[in-house]
């Protein structure tokens, strides 16, 4: 049997199909069935895969309003960039950028409030994971995903970035402050 060459014989679909085959159809079939189902299962009992809303948005237009929240609620900046730390208004909307290589800006929220959480792309597919929570939201450019929040543990969190993005993805590291 050769890839390049014709089958030896012709109507070699109408062969039936070996009993171990049809098992393994089976078993992968059942197997795509129960990850289907758990999808679901997980957003409505899982602690990880929130709610969250979806718009189109401009990178112009979000990284103005990441900017302006920026500018008026900076508390203090970390790192040898000088990346500013944003405290913004309890029930507000904080906006969190992502790029190659990096978040921006850091967000400190208040432990038990809640916020409205808007991340977007600049370039490219980057991903949003929260550790150790091990929350996790695609940020995908031309798309605003919105999550309401309410950090419930005060702390340092890390903030990764689970979609590989090219060469600087490891470096692709922030912190979030909860007190
Ligand atoms: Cu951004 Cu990986």
């Amino acid at each position: 049997m050769s890839a390049i060459l014709p089958p030896a014989r012709r109507i070699w679909w109408k062969q039936p199909v070996d009993k171990v085959e049809i098992v393994w159809i089976a078993i992968a079939f059942i197997w795509c069935m129960v990850m289907f189902f758990m999808m679901p299962y997980w957003h409505v009992y899982g602690k990880q895969n929130l709610s969250n809303e979806t718009y189109r948005v401009k990178p112009e237009q979000f990284s103005r309003a990441a900017e302006e929240m920026v500018a008026k609620y900076t508390v203090r900046t970390e790192t040898d960039e000088k990346i500013p730390v944003v405290k913004p208004p309890v029930g507000s909307d904080v906006f969190l950028i992502a790029r190659l290589w990096a978040w921006w800006p850091i967000l400190e929220l208040e432990q038990g409030k809640t916020y409205r959480l808007h991340l977007t792309a600049m370039d490219y597919q980057h991903g949003f994971s929260l550790q150790p929570e091990n929350i996790n939201i695609q940020v995908v450019p031309g798309y605003e995903h919105v999550v309401t929040v309410t950090p419930n543990r005060a702390g340092t969190y890390a903030i990764v970035c689970n979609e590989f993005c090219g060469i600087g993805h490891h470096k692709m590291v922030t912190k979030l402050y909860v007190k």
